[in-house]
């Protein structure tokens, strides 16, 4: 029996076989569990329906643009349908800022830049946690991606390490706040993937390489690496963690000079 035998959850963020939510999936899915698996959009629909159906897994697609409150509500009523009012887990693996944003300089960031990156990236948490709660009656495990850009000043990450910071404040007081129902919400912090979030990056091949460089293990991290320690924080085997940043990042975050 898997770890993640008669749990089912959702996940959101998929855009295509790269993408960090798609390795989670693979691995929980892996583990026994029951997946509602979201993408943003039509654009993104067919080819995320397809990757879906042609899986393996005991799993559906579901759209949910997160920048949209009816979206939220529509997607927790369907998903509720599907998984017969009990939801055990919850992945959050997406974010956003304009381009213009995360190319140029970071003092040079709008306002309009910062309010959507810090709205898909960061809100978005609190949004879809807040409207899963109905659904996660017998606890639960909840956790979104983050970097190490929001604990350090990484210029060419830009607006998106503010966001990031906000994420991991939102992780600690969600975890506060959750725990007297069960619920346990943590981050993983991964290493640089080359997914399209990361393309869409000022230097991304340079970061990427100066990780390897310079992490303890010397390498890159592999999407799968970061999908097992999904399924440790979503099951069981973690149920004393709460409040939590998980680094799978090869080490890289320990190093000084
Ligand atoms: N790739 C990396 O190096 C890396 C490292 C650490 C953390 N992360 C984080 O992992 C998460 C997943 O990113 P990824 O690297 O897998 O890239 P990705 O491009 O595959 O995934 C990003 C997802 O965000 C979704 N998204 C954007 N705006 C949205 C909206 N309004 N509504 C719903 N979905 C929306 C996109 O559709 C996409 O599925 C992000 O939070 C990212 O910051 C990535």
């Amino acid at each position: 029996m898997g770890l993640m035998a008669g749990k089912q959850g959702i996940i959101f963020g998929v855009a295509n076989h790269r993408s960090i939510a798609w390795a989670i999936a693979r691995s929980l899915a892996a583990e026994g569990a029951a997946l509602a698996i979201t993408y943003q959009n039509e654009r993104l629909g067919q080819s995320v329906r397809a990757l879906v159906d042609e899986s393996e897994m005991q799993a559906r697609a579901f759209q949910c643009d997160v920048a949209s409150d009816q979206e939220i509500a529509h997607l927790y009523q369907e998903v509720g349908e599907y998984f017969n009012g009990r939801l055990d887990f919850l992945v959050h693996s997406l974010a956003y800022a304009p381009q213009d944003d995360l190319k140029g300089r970071y003092v040079e960031t709008t306002r309009e830049g910062f309010r959507v990156a810090l709205d898909i990236s960061a809100y978005s948490l609190i949004a879809v946690t807040q409207a899963a709660l109905p659904l996660m009656t017998q606890g639960g495990s909840i956790i979104t991606m983050t970097f190490f850009g929001g604990q350090r000043a990484m210029p060419s990450y830009g607006i998106m390490g503010t966001a990031k910071a906000a994420l991991e404040h939102e992780v600690m007081v969600l975890a506060a706040e959750l725990g007297e129902q069960g619920i346990r919400v943590n981050a993983i912090s991964a290493g640089p993937l080359n997914t399209l979030a990361a393309r869409g990056l000022r230097d991304f091949t340079r970061l990427r390489d100066y990780h390897r460089e310079r992490a303890p293990l010397q390498r890159s991290v592999d999407p799968v690496e970061v999908g097992k320690a999904a399924v440790f924080l979503c099951s069981d085997a973690s149920s004393a963690t709460t409040g939590h940043v998980l680094f799978v990042d090869a080490g890289y975050n320990i190093m000084g000079y």
